[in-house]
């Protein structure tokens, strides 16, 4: 059985496509050990507790330092003692020693091809916003490994999807989402549960 920890910063419409995909059983062999958010009103948080899921704030905001709050959520995800981290919309930078630790263990969803629209600066929104600037036909989503750098790691699953004439950022954001994110991000871990990764 595949322990996971999904971290969280927001709405948590993808922590919604895991725990779809635990339910129906198209990500088989995986329990969801507990949910993450840096966000007290992170609607995710609630997603998690309507399904009996143990849900967790630790926000930077209660702490003195960064070092402090990045203590204190190694220290809940240790407890939690997963064997893969999902990031699914969670907009902190990690603890240096976390992705030391977990080596190997913390995927990533980003909402392009990467390596496009992907770095410092790229997130949510934003990478809607500058794939509509730039004219791009295709977008689409990434599953990847995460490393010390950003949205450097190891690529596992990428979709792709069409921009269509008219779209906004937030139409556009929603069709990435439907069509690739909520379906690649579930398969990952369907296949790392199964040691296909
Ligand atoms: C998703 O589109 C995800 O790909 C993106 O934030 C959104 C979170 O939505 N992540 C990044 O931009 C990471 N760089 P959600 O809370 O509804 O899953």
């Amino acid at each position: 059985m595949l322990n996971i920890v999904v971290c969280v910063s927001g709405g948590g419409t993808n922590l919604q496509a895991i725990i779809d995909g635990v339910k129906s059983g198209t990500i088989r062999n995986t329990k969801i050990a507990g949910v993450i958010s840096n966000n007290a009103g992170a609607f995710a948080l609630k997603r998690a507790e309507n399904n009996g899921i143990p849900a967790f704030c630790i926000s930077p905001k209660s702490f003195q330092s960064r070092a402090e709050f990045n203590d204190a959520f190694l220290e809940k995800l240790n407890e939690l003692n997963p064997d893969l981290i999902v990031l699914a919309g969670f907009l902190v930078i990690l603890p240096e020693k976390m992705i030391e630790n977990y080596r190997d263990k913390i995927i990533n969803i980003h909402p392009s091809l990467i390596p496009s629209f992907c770095g410092t600066g790229f997130y949510g929104l934003k990478v809607h916003e500058e794939a509509l600037k730039r004219g791009v036909k295709v977008t689409g989503a990434t599953v990847h490994y995460v490393d010390e750098g950003t949205d450097t790691g190891r690529i596992i699953k990428q979709r792709a999807v069409e921009v269509q004439q008219g779209d906004t950022p937030e139409i556009l954001q929603k069709r990435v989402m439907e069509q690739a994110e909520w379906v690649i991000l579930p398969q990952a871990i369907d296949e790392i549960a199964a040691g296909h990764q």
